[in-house]
């Protein structure tokens, strides 16, 4: 019931969003005309099949790379490697995003590892440069929305510290905006070469152009409420999904492999499960596997309750309330500290235990509102599916074939908070071949 996030603010005018896509819309005729389009997308079974596709794909580029680490170590001195994880991570992210959002190719993991080894990936440079320029446009902007909600226009617009930056966020914003409408054009050509009897894939940017429109499969004679989406709108939910769908994904990943090195039985029985669904085989990850790793599962919900990487949720009224027995003013703005839910013994027993066991019993079910990892009510996060896809395969894949450990088990994990999410700085591993 209530809906909005944040109120309207003088920022996101400046941004160009006010009343547009998704995170921050308070227009609630707009805001459901977008999460319709956006859930459809990635909430789709074919959506669905095709993250895991990709998973194969992106991971096989992943150990490709990491293998010809492994291999010039072994020359040289023993059959270990050493890596920052936060970058592999976030590179692998990004080309995992980008394909299943805009179906293009990016070539982020080939430009990080070109950075960091003589043997260079091929000739793709060019490529590589683009969508590496891209995404950190969309990463500097993501962060961009916090600083033009925060600062006020006054010192924005006049004091040159703050000037200086909101000029950097609207210039990405501009180079952002025309790679993405050029990307969308590009795919709107595509799409009409494509005779009717031919398949379409099946990533967002797709879905969004063809809904409501004679190349959906449940097309039906439209009328204004039920029309196609325009190429400003495909571009502002587009990005919605770059900007949530990486940062996050990267962080929970650091934190999960954070814990199951502290967690030695935790590790154990993690393998186990792994070993016991691939019997040793290296072949591509399946639905059904992904729907058997049910204790990868619940590690991924444990990392999460005992450390929620999105540590705040807001929520505002524009009308008079009655919340939890008290009368809140129009104009209140609720700050959620969802850290201190995730780890309070009235909800959870040992709460600060990291127990992913509890998640096992089939008979479990965390108390109303007391697990709340991708939020609740009607702005639930539409990328639940494909995060928990993302995750659950990338650490079966993982630890299928590598054993994993932290470079300093002593130091605490380092993090930073430049919004409502913690982010990992760094997370140094060794990595060698599983016996
Ligand atoms: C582990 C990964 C992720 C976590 C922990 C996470 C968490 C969240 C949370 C807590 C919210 C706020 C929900 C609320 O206000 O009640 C949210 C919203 C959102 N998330 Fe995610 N998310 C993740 C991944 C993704 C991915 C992969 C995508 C898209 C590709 C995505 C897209 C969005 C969008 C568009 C919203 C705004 C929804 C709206 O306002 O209607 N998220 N997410």
């Amino acid at each position: 019931m209530y809906w909005m996030r944040c109120p309207n603010y003088e920022g996101l005018k400046e941004l160009g969003l006010e009343g547009k896509e998704i995170v921050y819309n308070n227009n609630y005729k707009s805001w459901i005309f977008n999460h319709h389009f956006f859930n459809q997308a990635i909430l789709s079974p074919k959506f669905t099949n095709e993250v895991i596709d990709w998973t194969n794909e992106l991971f096989s580029e992943l150990e490709s790379y990491w293998d010809k680490l492994l291999l010039k170590e072994k020359i040289s001195k023993e059959n270990k490697i050493k890596l920052d994880l936060i970058e592999w991570f976030s590179h692998y992210t990004t080309d995992m995003i980008n394909k299943m959002l805009t179906g293009k190719r990016s070539y982020s993991m080939a430009a990080y590892f070109n950075t960091i080894s003589d043997e260079k990936f091929d000739n793709q440079s060019a490529r590589v440069e683009d969508s590496e320029k891209l995404f950190q446009s969309i990463h500097k902007i993501h962060i961009g929305y916090f600083f033009f909600f925060i600062v006020p226009p006054f010192l924005r617009h006049y004091v040159p510290f703050f000037k200086n930056i909101a000029n950097d966020i609207l210039q990405n914003i501009g180079f952002a905006n025309q790679k993405l409408d050029t990307i969308i054009k590009k795919r709107r050509k595509e799409i009409e070469d494509t005779s009717l009897n031919e398949p379409l894939p099946h990533d967002m940017l797709t879905s969004m152009i063809i809904k409501n429109t004679f190349r959906d499969g449940n097309y039906i004679e439209t009328d204004e409420g039920n029309r196609s989406m325009t190429d400003s709108e495909i571009r502002v939910n587009l990005f919605d999904g770059i900007s949530n769908g990486t940062s996050k994904i990267v962080n929970m990943l650091s934190f999960i492999i954070y814990h199951i090195a502290h967690n030695p039985n935790v590790k154990k029985k993690m393998l186990e499960e792994i070993d016991s669904i691939f019997q040793g085989k290296m072949r591509p990850i399946t639905k059904d596997d992904f729907y058997s790793l049910k204790y990868c599962e619940a590690i991924v919900k444990e990392a999460v309750r005992i450390f929620p990487i999105v540590h705040l949720n807001t929520r505002y009224i524009d009308k008079p309330s009655e919340i939890a027995g008290y009368q809140w003013p129009a104009g209140t703005f609720f700050i959620i500290n969802v850290g201190v839910i995730h780890n309070k013994d009235d909800y959870w027993e040992e709460p600060n235990k990291f127990n992913p066991d509890r998640w096992m019993d089939e008979n479990f079910e965390p108390k109303k509102n007391s697990f709340i990892m991708f939020g609740e009510g009607l702005r639930l996060c539409p990328g639940r599916k494909l995060a928990m896809i993302e995750l659950v395969c990338l650490m079966a894949l993982l630890f299928r074939k590598y054993e994993i450990n932290l470079v300093d088990m002593n130091s605490p994990i380092k993090t930073k908070s430049d919004d409502i999410v913690i982010s990992c700085v760094k997370l140094l591993v060794k990595i060698e071949l599983r016996n």
